[in-house]
């Protein structure tokens, strides 16, 4: 691998030092088209900003006519910072504060998705004080199976998301109590992440219509019915999902319900348009192993160590023969858990060498840490083989 967006992946560490996050923003805006075509129109489509908040990718979404689905108000913030508005906002999440709901509702965001009847009480409280009425969504568990790692998996009862139905007359409780400052919109779910197959989606859809019809049959205006995000990507290669079944397959369900689809889609817009670009330090050889040891590790890209994710690594520059020596890629971090790749056939690697690492334009920068105090990586951005940086890391105007 030699370019990256059309760009040669040395001549950036030459300009910008190593490691950095590489990001091509004309594939993501693309990656949006061809959501919105997929749906021809009849889903409004949120971008799950927890993936990736980098202000030129909000930026370029914002033009494309997309809300942001976020869970803090630190992205909610980031989202506002560049252009987006308060009815393009959608607000998840298990633990919101009160200042966090505080700021949701005076600025009278599209839809809370609700997650807990204390969390209800919450938002009534708040929205009586400051004589607002909150735009509300109940984010239901279907007890489902979604087929994907135990640690992204969200839509299991054991799970902590999400309610299920047994909460449903406590939860009508409230709704009466605070009939003057709660509108209940609709339902939203989220059953898990990295789905490579529909079925998890599917299932959960049909078994929240019947909880759906029984609160608009109740009078409860039921305007949304919000399906989450989820779909997932190859990381190693393969087909990635057809898009069109999926929209086809949702839209056919949910169109009896009258009602307006929304979805929160996150890894699928950016994941494979990313790439992290670390330096070979040191190469080690021991009797068991061959280890590569890079500039980056665990601390940028947190997949591999926190659920066993496989991302596909490749040499950066030339490679001169055709013989492949089996290396365990890891990090600098005192952490065994710190290998980004275990066992990987790879051409002969030096010392100084660059290894790009695919699919890393999801869950890489956002989940990154300062831990063991090593500096973020930089982040550039390629659109039409032009490369930007940022002068300082992004970070929520309420942290500073
Ligand atoms: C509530 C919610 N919506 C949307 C997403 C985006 O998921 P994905 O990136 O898998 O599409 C997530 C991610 O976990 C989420 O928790």
């Amino acid at each position: 691998m030699k370019d990256f967006a059309g760009v040669s992946i040395s001549s950036l560490v030459k300009k910008y030092g190593s490691p950095i996050y590489i990001y091509d923003l004309d594939s993501m805006v693309g990656a949006v088209q061809s959501l919105k075509t997929a749906f021809e129109g009849q889903v409004e489509i949120h971008y799950a900003t927890k993936a990736n908040s980098h202000p030129l990718i909000l930026k370029a979404f914002l033009k494309e006519k997309i809300g942001v689905d976020t869970v803090s108000w630190g992205e909610a913030e980031e989202a506002l910072n560049v252009g987006f508005k308060p009815k393009d906002i959608i607000f998840s999440g298990v633990a919101k504060t009160s200042v966090e709901l505080t700021q949701a509702i005076r600025k009278q965001i599209k839809q809370i998705n609700v997650e807990s009847p204390q969390e209800l009480i919450r938002i009534g409280e708040i929205a009586k004080k400051l004589k607002k009425k909150a735009q509300v969504a109940f984010r239901m568990n279907p007890n489902v199976n979604p087929n994907t790692h135990p640690y992204i998996t969200t839509g299991f009862r054991e799970n902590k998301f999400g309610m299920d139905t047994t909460f449903l007359p406590e939860l009508r409780g409230i709704l009466r109590k605070y009939a003057k400052h709660l509108d209940l919109k609709g339902v939203t779910l989220h059953v898990g992440s990295q789905l490579r197959d529909l079925s998890g989606i599917l299932d959960a859809i049909q078994k929240t219509i019947p909880v759906f019809l029984d609160l608009k049959h109740s009078g409860f205006h039921m305007e949304t019915f919000d399906i989450g995000g989820g779909i997932g990507i190859p990381y190693d290669g393969s087909e990635p999902m057809d898009l069109k079944l999926y929209a086809t397959q949702v839209v056919d369900l949910l169109k009896p319900l009258g009602c307006r689809i929304l979805t929160e889609p996150g890894r699928i817009l950016v994941g494979p348009y990313g790439i992290l670009v670390g330096e070979i330090q040191y190469i080690k050889a021991s009797p068991y192993k061959n280890f590569a040891i890079l500039d980056t590790g665990m601390h940028h890209l947190m997949r591999p160590a926190l659920y066993q994710a496989f991302h596909r690594m490749e040499k950066v520059g030339v490679v001169v023969s055709d013989d492949k020596v089996l290396y365990d890629i890891v990090g600098p971090i005192c952490e065994s858990s710190d290998v980004i790749g275990r066992d990987r056939y790879l051409p002969i690697l030096e010392q100084g060498d660059l290894i790009a690492i695919r699919d890393a334009g999801a869950y890489g920068f956002s989940m990154a840490s300062f831990y063991n105090a090593h500096a973020l990586p930089k982040e550039i951005i390629i659109s039409s083989k032009k490369a930007t940086t940022l002068k300082k890391p992004h970070l929520p105007d309420s942290w500073l």
